[in-house]
């Protein structure tokens, strides 16, 4: 059993984003039973709170359910507990590497970026302000991205 945690600033856009399209490749996949997935936030601004209900029109459309999706703070426990840790942008994973006081995290921590094939973003773009065409380009890099996260790890899961 793999853990994965998808890491962002608010944890009502990007990462519930990252959690849900990551959960149903892996589910396509027949891998449901391998993998624990979850997501949080480095900010707790919007702890409890559902996602951002723009973000959940936009993944809706594409069949990503987010409406059960609740935001939750990152943690210093989160650094022990999960596997994989992947944060959206460069800003998440300083902030990450900053809380790692114990040095807890080895090589857990990446950008989720990386794993893109057809996008060349470096970070996923914070939507949170701007009038809505963030939320698509959000999603068009992360089902990117989680497709290639999933081909990087899928081999573990099956060990
Ligand atoms: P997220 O987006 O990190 O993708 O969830 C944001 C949500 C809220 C804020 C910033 C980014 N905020 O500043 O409240």
């Amino acid at each position: 059993m793999k853990k994965i945690l998808f890491v962002c600033l608010g944890n009502i856009c990007r990462s519930p984003v990252a959690e849900a399209s990551f959960r149903k490749k892996v589910e396509e996949r027949g891998l449901l039973d391998k993998v624990l997935i979850d997501s949080a936030g480095i900010s707790a601004a919007h702890s409890g709170e559902f996602v951002d209900h723009r973000m959940v029109e936009h993944a809706k459309a594409r069949g990503l359910d987010l409406s059960e999706l609740r935001s939750r703070k990152f943690s210093e426990e989160d650094m022990l507990h999960f596997d994989y840790i992947v944060a959206m942008d460069k800003s998440n994973m300083k902030s990450i590497r900053s809380l790692d006081t114990n040095d807890d995290l080895e090589n857990k921590l990446s950008i989720i970026t990386q794993y893109c094939s057809r996008h060349s973003e470096v970070e996923v773009p914070d939507p949170y302000i701007g009038e809505g065409e963030g939320f698509d380009k959000v999603l068009n890099i992360l089902e990117d991205a989680t497709e290639g996260f999933l081909n990087s790890i899928e081999s573990e899961l099956k060990e």
